[in-house]
C-alpha cells in the first residue's frame, strides 16, 4: 500500500509528478498525512517517535523529501519543489512544538488532578497526650496553695536517714520508724570517708523537704512539696510501694494554732467545694505537737452517711467524715536541728496524701491504676 509518507522513498519522476499542481497536491496529501498522525501523539513518548518520523535527520519524513523529492528534481520544479518542502516544515516544525505544549500541560493537568488535596479527607490521627490524674491534682493543690502565698520546692527522692528520720525528731530506736522500714540503697562503696558511711533510702514522706528547706532559708517559710514517696507496702487496692504526698510547711514569728486550721479549712473548702465541713482529732507525729488527723464532712452524701439512693454512702461508708490527712505545729525540737529559735518562731506543717485524695474526689476504687499506665483510665482524665 502506498502511503503518502511512502512516497517520499521515491524522486517524483518515479511518482510521475510533472507539473506544479501535481506537486502541490502530493505536498497536500503528505500534509494531511502528518495532521492526522499528530493528533495521535498523545503522550511523551509516542510524541518523541513521532517527532523523530518527521524530524529525524537520518531517515526522517523531511530528509526523505529533501533527498528524493529535492535533490533529484528537474530543473523546472525545484523551486516549486524547495517551496512545498520549506512550508511543510514550518508547518511540521510549529505543530510538533504546539503539541509538545500541549502534551506537556496535559501532564501536569493530569497530575494536578491526580494529587490534588482533597480538604474533605479526614487528617492523620495523631493522638494528643495529657497530665496523668496524679499530675493534675498536684496542680490544683498547687494553685490553691499559690494564691494564698506559698511557693513550691522539689527535693529529692532518695533520702539520708538524717533527713528522713533524725532531723525529724525519729531517733533510730523510735517505735514510728517500724511503719516506714523502707527501701534502702545498697551503694558501690565509696573511697570518700564521708559518702562511704552514709546510708541513704527512698525517702517514706516528703517531710524532709521540712529540714531542707529551713536549712537553706530563715523564717518566714511558706512551702509546698509535692513529690513521690516509698514505703515497704504491700500492693492492693489502697496501698502501693509508691505513691504522692504534698508536704506544707508555714514557719513564722506569729503563726497559731488558728492559722494553722483555718489554711486547712480554706484549702479543703476550695478542693472539694464550700458545703463542705472540716474536723481535726488528735493525732501523733514525732515532728509535730499538738499533731492532728483532718477529715472532711464526706462530700459524697453531704456528710450525713447516707447514699441519695437511701441506703449507706459507699465512699465514706456510713461514717459521714473521712479521713484527709495528717498535720500539726511544728515540734519545737525540730526547730533545734536547722537552728531555728524554738522560743521566736512558730508554725505548722502537713503532709496529704495525693493518691487518696484524687482515689476520692474522681471516685477511683484501686489505687493501682494510676501506676499501669492503661490509657483506657488514662482517656477518662484528659
Ligand atoms: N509525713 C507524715 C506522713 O507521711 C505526714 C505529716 C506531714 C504529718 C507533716 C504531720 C506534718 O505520714
Amino acid at each position: 500500500m502506498t502511503t503518502p509518507e511512502s512516497k517520499t522513498t521515491l524522486p517524483l519522476v518515479h511518482l510521475g509528478i510533472t507539473t506544479p499542481e501535481e506537486l502541490s497536491a502530493l505536498f497536500a496529501d503528505l500534509r494531511g498525512r502528518f495532521d492526522a498522525d499528530c493528533a495521535c501523539a498523545h503522550d511523551e513518548s509516542s510524541w518523541k517517535q513521532f517527532r523523530d518520523a518527521w524530524l529525524g535527520r537520518k531517515s526522517g519524513v523531511l530528509t526523505l523529501v529533501t533527498d528524493n523529492w529535492l535533490k533529484p528534481a528537474t530543473a523546472e520544479l525545484k523551486r516549486a519543489v524547495g517551496a512545498g518542502l520549506n512550508e511543510l516544515r514550518a508547518h511540521v516544525e510549529s505543530q510538533i512544538e504546539a503539541r509538545r505544549v500541549a502534551i506537556e500541560s496535559g501532564t501536569e493537568a493530569s497530575a494536578l488532578r491526580r494529587e490534588r488535596v482533597d480538604l474533605s479527607l479526614p487528617g492523620v490521627h495523631r493522638p494528643v497526650g495529657s497530665h496523668h490524674l496524679i499530675r493534675q491534682v498536684f496542680q490544683e493543690i498547687e494553685d490553691i496553695f499559690v494564691s494564698i502565698g506559698f511557693s513550691v520546692v522539689e527535693g529529692p527522692e532518695i533520702e539520708t536517714p538524717y533527713y528522713n528520720f533524725e532531723a525529724l525528731n525519729i531517733p533510730e530506736f523510735h517505735p514510728v520508724r517500724d511503719d516506714m522500714d523502707t527501701f534502702y540503697l545498697e551503694l558501690p562503696s565509696s573511697s570518700d570517708k564521708n559518702t562511704a558511711k552514709t546510708p541513704l533510702l527512698l525517702r517514706t514522706h516528703t517531710s524532709p523537704m521540712q529540714i531542707r528547706t529551713m536549712e537553706k532559708q530563715k523564717p518566714p517559710v511558706r512551702v509546698i512539696v509535692p513529690g513521690k514517696v516509698y514505703r515497704r507496702d504491700n500492693p492492693d487496692a489502697t496501698h502501693s510501694f509508691a505513691f504522692h504526698q504534698i508536704e506544707g510547711l508555714a514557719v513564722d514569728t506569729d503563726i497559731t494554732f488558728c492559722d494553722f486550721t483555718g489554711t486547712i479549712e480554706y484549702f479543703v473548702k476550695q478542693f472539694f467545694g464550700p458545703s463542705v465541713k472540716t474536723r481535726f482529732r488528735p493525732s501523733y507525729f514525732p515532728f509535730t505537737e499538738p499533731s492532728v488527723e483532718f477529715d472532711v464532712s464526706c462530700p459524697f452524701c453531704g456528710g450525713t452517711g447516707t447514699a441519695a439512693s437511701g441506703g449507706t454512702c459507699s465512699k465514706c461508708k456510713g461514717a459521714a467524715w473521712i479521713e484527709l490527712f495528717g498535720a500539726g505545729m511544728v515540734d519545737p525540737a525540730v526547730y533545734g536541728f536547722v537552728n531555728y529559735d524554738a522560743k521566736k518562731v512558730s508554725g505548722f506543717a502537713f503532709g496529704i496524701g495525693i493518691d487518696r485524695l484524687a482515689m476520692l474526689k474522681y471516685g477511683i476504687d484501686d489505687i493501682q491504676v494510676f501506676f499501669q499506665n492503661d490509657v483506657r483510665f488514662l482517656r477518662q482524665f484528659p
